[in-house]
Parts: C-alpha cells; sequence; structure tokens
C-alpha cells in the first residue's frame, strides 16, 4: 500500500486513511493510494463495508493546486470517484477538519456522510478562479436544491456541519470520528442501507431562477469569470441528464483554467500564504503570547482596532484623555457590534461577552499588566513622541509598542523610548473591524486577530499608501489633462475596483489630504507631485467629501451615489487653462494605463528599497486593503499579465509626455532588459 493511503480494518468495516499533509490534497500519490486501498477493500470478503477519513487534522482540502497546469500523472480523479459511487459495497464518508472541494467531491461520491460537529465543508473553487469540477456542480444541486447550491458555489462558503446536516450535505454527526463513523457504518450494513446514489437523484429548477440569480448578482461578479460558469454548471444539472451534465461541467472547468483570472486568483492564494513566511524567522519560533492589549485613543481607527482584540477573545483596556471621549469611543464599540446583532451576523450573548472585555481608562498607570500596547491618536508626531515617553515609562518590560501611525516614521517615534526594539509600526486599514490587511512594520500577533500581515519597511506612507498617492495624485492631473471624475472613476469601477479615485476622496474627507499637503514636511513629495491643485481649490470651498454633503461630487442626504458638479467641472476645466493644459479625450483604456501603472512604478521602487519583501506581497496589500480587484492578481501580478515590456513602453511614452514623475524604476527597466517578470525575480 502507499504512504499516502493505508487501509485497516475494524471488523467488518474497512477504514480507508489518507495521510498525506499537510492537507491531505488529492495528489497523484493520493490518488492511485486510494486506487489501491478501493481495491484491497472490494477483494476482502471479510469486508462489508468502507470507512474513507483523512488522518491528521483535517479530511481532504481538494485537488492538489500546485498540480494544476502540469503534465496529468497517476489514476485521474473521475476514475477514482467513478470506483468509489459504484463500489459493490458502502462506503462512507467521515469528515473532520475540512471537506473541500475535490475533497467534498469525494464524499458526494460515496453512499453515506459522516461528520464531527466542527467540520467544515464547502466548494471554493470559485475563490481560484474556478468551479468544482469533479461532479461537485452536477450532485450538490441533487442534495440541496438549485437556490442553495447556487449559492454555495458562487460565494464558495463554508458550511458547518450542524448546517450541512440540516440541508442534508451530511447523513448523520457524531462526537467521534473514527468509533462514530465506523458504528455508522455497522448500523447502515444491519440495516441493509441501499447503495445511494446521488447522481440518481432528481435536480429540477423553477422557470426563471437562473436569468434572475445573474441579473441580481451582477454587480457583485463584475469581472470575474468564474461565478458566472459556476451558474452555467448548476443550470446544466437542472436541465441536462447526469453524464452531459457531467460533460458540460468538464468543457467548463477548462475554460476556467486557462483564464487569467483564474491564474490571477491562483496566484492571490499562494501569495496570501507566502506572506506569512519571513527568512529570518523560521516555522516555530516562539511567539510572545498577548493576554491583554491596551489602547491608546478611542476615535475611529483605536475603537476599530480594539473590536478585533475582542473578537479573539482578548482583553482590551482602553486609555483616553477624558471621560467624555472614553463615553463616546465606547458607545461607537457598541452601535458596531448592535448593528451586527441587528443583522443576526452575531448573537446577543456573543455580544456581551465581547463588550464584557473591554475597561477604561484616563490614567496611563493602568497599562502595566498588557503585553501589547497600540496607539491610534491624532497624527501628530510631537504627541506620539510625548504618548511613547509615557508608555515607557509605564508598560511591564517585554511589551510590545506598537504605533498605528499611516505616515509618521517609526524610528523617530521610537527614539522617544528606552527600548526601541519593542517599538513597532502596525498599520490597520479602515475601518478598522472591517478591513483584511495589516501591515507590520516588524511581525507578530496579526494572524490571531484575522489579519493578513505584510511586513514592510519604515518608509513614507509604509508601501500601500505611498503607492496609492502615486494613483491618487495621477487621478487628478488626468483630470487637468481633460478627464471628469466620474469618467475616472467609472473606467476604475469597470476594472474592478470597488470605486474610483475620487469617489474614494468624497468617502474618507478631501480635508485629510488636504491639510498633509499644508504641512508640506521635507521628506514628503511637493504639493505638485501629489497632483493637489484641483483638490485643493475644492477644498477651499468648504466641500470636503460626503460629510459636507459635497466633494467632487455631490450627495442626497442619506445616499452615497454620487452626483456630478458644475462648479466642480468648471474648478477642473480652469486649473487646465491656468496650467496652459489642452484638454483632450481619453478612452477608458488609456485612463486605466494613466492611473493605475503608478502602482506598478512606485511598487517597483519599493521592491528595489527592500521595504516590501516580495513582488506578492504587494499584491496582497493591493487586494486586503485597497480592493483591487483578485481576477487581476494585484498590481505587480497583473503587470506580469500585461508583459512588463508592454508596460515599460507606456510609462516611456507617459515620461515624455508628462515629466519626470512617469521615469521608469530601475528596476523594471533592468526586468525587462534582462527579459524577467516580477513573478520570475521572486522565485529567484
Ligand atoms: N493543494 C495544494 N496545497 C494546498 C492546498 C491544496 N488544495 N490547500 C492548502 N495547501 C497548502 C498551502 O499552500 C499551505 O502550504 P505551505 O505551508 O507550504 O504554505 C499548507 O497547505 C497549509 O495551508 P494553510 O496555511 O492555508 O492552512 P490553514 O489551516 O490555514 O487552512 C485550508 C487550511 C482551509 C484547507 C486552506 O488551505 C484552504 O482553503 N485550501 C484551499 C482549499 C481549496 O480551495 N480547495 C479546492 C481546490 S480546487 C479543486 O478541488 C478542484 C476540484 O474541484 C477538481
Ligand atoms: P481620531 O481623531 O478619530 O481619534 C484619535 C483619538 O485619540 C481621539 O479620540 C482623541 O481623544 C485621542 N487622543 C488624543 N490624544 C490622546 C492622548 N494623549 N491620550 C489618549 N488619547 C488621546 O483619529 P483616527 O482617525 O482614529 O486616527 C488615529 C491614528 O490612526 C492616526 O495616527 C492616523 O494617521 C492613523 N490612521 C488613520 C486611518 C484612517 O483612515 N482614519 C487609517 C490608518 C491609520
Amino acid at each position: 500500500m502507499s504512504d499516502a493511503v493505508d487501509f485497516t480494518k475494524r471488523g467488518a468495516i474497512g477504514v480507508i486513511t489518507v495521510n498525506s499533509p499537510p492537507v491531505n490534497a488529492l495528489s497523484a500519490a493520493v490518488r492511485d493510494g486510494l486506487d489501491a486501498a478501493l481495491k484491497a477493500g472490494q477483494a476482502d470478503p471479510d469486508v462489508k463495508a468502507m470507512v474513507l477519513m483523512g488522518g491528521g487534522r483535517t479530511f481532504i482540502a481538494g485537488a492538489d493546486i500546485t498540480e494544476f497546469g502540469k503534465p496529468p500523472r497517476g489514476k485521474p480523479l473521475h476514475d477514482v470517484l467513478h470506483d468509489i459511487e459504484n463500489s459493490s459495497k458502502l462506503i462512507i464518508a467521515a469528515i473532520h477538519g475540512t471537506a473541500l472541494g475535490g475533497g467534498l467531491e469525494v464524499t458526494l461520491c460515496c453512499h453515506y456522510r459522516y461528520a464531527v460537529p466542527a467540520a467544515l465543508v464547502g466548494l471554493p473553487e470559485v475563490k481560484l478562479g474556478l468551479l468544482p469540477g469533479a461532479g461537485g456542480t452536477q450532485r450538490l444541486p441533487r442534495l440541496v436544491g438549485v437556490p442553495k447550491a447556487l449559492d454555495l458555489v458562487t460565494s464558495g462558503d463554508f458550511v458547518p456541519a450542524p448546517q450541512a446536516l440540516e440541508l442534508g450535505i451530511i447523513d448523520e454527526m457524531g462526537g467521534e470520528l473514527l468509533e462514530g463513523a465506523v458504528a455508522y457504518a455497522e448500523k447502515l450494513v444491519a440495516d441493509g442501507a441501499p447503495l445511494r446514489k446521488i447522481r440518481d437523484m432528481p435536480c429540477q429548477a423553477e422557470n426563471g431562477v437562473f436569468e434572475a440569480y445573474r441579473k441580481a448578482n451582477a454587480r457583485k461578479f463584475r469581472g470575474f469569470l468564474a461565478p458566472w460558469k459556476n451558474i452555467d454548471c448548476i443550470e446544466a444539472a437542472a436541465t441536462l441528464d447526469f453524464d452531459a451534465g457531467m460533460a458540460r461541467e468538464r468543457e467548463l472547468f477548462n475554460d476556467c483554467m486557462i483564464s487569467p483570472e483564474s491564474a490571477a486568483q491562483r496566484h492571490v492564494f499562494f501569495a496570501e500564504r507566502e506572506v506569512a513566511k519571513i527568512p529570518d524567522v523560521p516555522k516555530g519560533t516562539p511567539m510572545k503570547e498577548v493576554k491583554k492589549v491596551a489602547m491608546i485613543g478611542a476615535g475611529t481607527m483605536g475603537g476599530g482596532i480594539a473590536m478585533n482584540f475582542a473578537n479573539a477573545g482578548i482583553p482590551v483596556l482602553m486609555v483616553e484623555m477624558a471621560d467624555e471621549a472614553l463615553a463616546r469611543g465606547m458607545a461607537i464599540i457598541k452601535r458596531n457590534y448592535q448593528n451586527t446583532v441587528n443583522k443576526g451576523r452575531l448573537s446577543q450573548e456573543k455580544m456581551d461577552q465581547r463588550m464584557a472585555l473591554f475597561s477604561t481608562t484616563t490614567d496611563y498607570a493602568d497599562i502595566g499588566d498588557a503585553d501589547l500596547v497600540i496607539e491610534a491618536v491624532f497624527e501628530k508626531m510631537e504627541l506620539k513622541k510625548e504618548i511613547f515617553a509615557k508608555l515607557d515609562a509605564y508598560a511591564k518590560p517585554g511589551a510590545v509598542l506598537a504605533s498605528n501611525t499611516s505616515t509618521l516614521s517609526i524610528d523617530e517615534i521610537a527614539s522617544a523610548t528606552k527600548r526601541s526594539e519593542s517599538v513597532i509600526g502596525m498599520h490597520f486599514f479602515s475601518p478598522a473591524n472591517v478591513m483584511r490587511l495589516l501591515e507590520v512594520v516588524a511581525m507578530g500577533i496579526g494572524r490571531k486577530v484575522g489579519k493578513i500581515s505584510v511586513l514592510v519597511g519604515n518608509c513614507f506612507g509604509f508601501v500601500g499608501n505611498r503607492m496609492l498617492h502615486g494613483y491618487t495624485g495621477e487621478g487628478t492631473f488626468l483630470l487637468e489633462s481633460g478627464a471628469l471624475p466620474q469618467q475616472v472613476d467609472g473606467a476604475i469601477y469597470n476594472f474592478g475596483l470597488a470605486m474610483g479615485p475620487f469617489a474614494m476622496g468624497d468617502m474618507a474627507g478631501l480635508d485629510v489630504g488636504w491639510l498633509v499637503r499644508k504641512a508640506k514636511a521635507a521628506d514628503r513629495p511637493t504639493n505638485e507631485e501629489y497632483g493637489g491643485t484641483i483638490p485643493d481649490r475644492i477644498c477651499e470651498l468648504g466641500r470636503f467629501g460626503q460629510k459636507t454633503a459635497g466633494g467632487y461630487y455631490d450627495y442626497k442626504e442619506g445616499d452615497r451615489t454620487p452626483i456630478p458638479n458644475p462648479e466642480v467641472q468648471a474648478i477642473i476645466e480652469q486649473v487646465s487653462k491656468d496650467k496652459n493644459i489642452t484638454r483632450t479625450d481619453f478612452d477608458d483604456d488609456e485612463i486605466i494605463k494613466r492611473a493605475l501603472y503608478p502602482l506598478i512604478n512606485i511598487g517597483a521602487q519599493i521592491l528595489d528599497e527592500g521595504m516590501a519583501m516580495r513582488p506578492s506581497d504587494i499584491d496582497i496589500i493591493y487586494i486586503n486593503g485597497y480592493g483591487f480587484p483578485a481576477h487581476k492578481g494585484g498590481p505587480m501580478h497583473w503587470a506580469d499579465a500585461i508583459g512588463l515590456d508592454k508596460v515599460l513602453a507606456d510609462m516611456k511614452r507617459f515620461h515624455a509626455e508628462l515629466g519626470e514623475r512617469w521615469r521608469p524604476a530601475p528596476l523594471l527597466e533592468k526586468l525587462v532588459a534582462d527579459g524577467k517578470s516580477f513573478a520570475e525575480l521572486q522565485a529567484g
């Protein structure tokens, strides 16, 4: 028998166990091992039924993604599944951990499914730009009905075992994995349970469901390929016979597999895992345990950050200057949780537990037992230094002192203490209780509170915001050259971002950037480099965005829909005139290049300076912090997909037309000269 799968016996029940760490993916070795184990079970006259389970921490997490795009080896998955479904002896799947993708598809070919309560099942292929290619789209709707199947395959959501039991995805739930499954198998044998095949069940859909579903989700799925193909497959299940449906699934699976969207999303999957790896910090390095957090500042960011810790069960002490500020901050936290409870996404009991983890003080002496202190007060260097001197005085030895500053130097902040080695930057993104990204200027606790942490260097704006300035700045230069805000925002939205730079500016508040530009610090870009002329004039009118009912756009009370404003258009045209720029027309393609190529160029500079460790880290920052579409794989992967030589040629054209801000980064020039991509640079 192979190492990857073993076969043992418990009385009359054969037990097939997949042992292929870390997640028992269906590699060639596993498929061949399953084949051999099935044959052993069939051949043994004492074996009346078989249990199929995963060894280690999980059932099967799916096809082996690392095999995608490589020449096929081993027994094909479809053949293994065929043998399971057509076995003359009962086969019962026993699920713990996660049964995902091809893993769940294996269980759907078994005759019955047993799971422990903590197990999760799902078809997450859509997140990789794919669809379940081993019968999942044909069998799942036969079990759960078309509407539920549509939701599950297009979201890729995991379903907890108790809910899977209700839906009929699993047949039996019990505490002990092996003992429970064997007992269940013995009972099925004793009862003479039939060899139940999902393929023989009917699948029906009401008239018009597919069209209605496509229409209702058009906005959400824009730019992605896989959700649409998943819907097509479920439609095939409801309209074709089983074998024709399977053929259709195979055909559409191949369409997805060769698509650039899937290449981008698979890149993102591995990039998210790569990001956690730091060469100087090998796997298994002991981590400081964080048992208590002190949060300095209970404002917009402080409140949101604190919620992440309470959500992870870690007590938080909120520190403010005055009781009123504490009361205000706590009221907002409570309201946020209450909203989640009202939407049915959190139980009242959980909310009460989380609220009970908060305590408050105005006395810095109370922070003495915190393992991690995070500062999120106003963005002023003098204030931050004053606070860090106090933290130095009151925090216990070994405590980590973090600042959430978005632009200030961590090294300078640390100089206010006598323990600069304990001072780090932890840059959360707004709204901090929602956005998945955390930029860490030194690494650690992020994963525990459910964040994707990226290690970045100490430079102006760190990584994300430094690149953002290039993008928002170029957006306003586009206005000077002839475009209008709605046109730029429209092109960016269609590209796949949640919104364009001007709608974003109006949401964040234009006054923030205005204040930063007015401060004109020596180490920062000049007002002209920011593209500051137009936003300055808009701010001078008191138009700060949504909070003042107008910025680049107007807004109706209680409505976030941007409405173009003629006064703003007049300002834009006036600025072009003042600068002697002849306004020209742009198509969307040119707008995308002008607005988004700065991300690539600045990204290349950041890599050159070592401020980010890998191109794929930058992709993760942009997807999770700024809503760059996953189907484009992040700015660096997108550049590779276009071809760096083409990107460079356009940048050179912009450099000649528009000046120094478009000088191509030396790294980009070098990669093109060497005929290399960012991915090849990363691979070394
Ligand atoms: N194939 C190959 N490697 C995989 C894998 C897979 N399906 N799933 C996970 N891995 C690897 C990861 O890359 C990681 O490797 P590393 O340690 O070298 O970085 C390791 O397994 C552990 O993974 P995580 O760090 O993600 O561990 P977690 O415990 O946090 O999460 C998980 C486990 C929930 C299983 C998560 O890894 C996951 O969501 N995996 C992907 C599941 C998936 O998408 N399955 C569908 C695959 S496509 C398919 O099945 C097609 C079929 O329909 C034909
Ligand atoms: P905010 O103005 O909402 O909150 C600041 C809070 O700090 C106020 O409640 C204030 O009372 C309190 N405070 C001031 N001095 C204090 C002191 N000496 N001791 C205790 N509390 C004090 O500001 P916001 O937006 O939360 O920003 C905080 C920090 O987070 C800034 O450094 C900012 O650059 C950074 N940041 C902000 C983001 C955003 O989108 N708003 C995103 C990422 C970082």
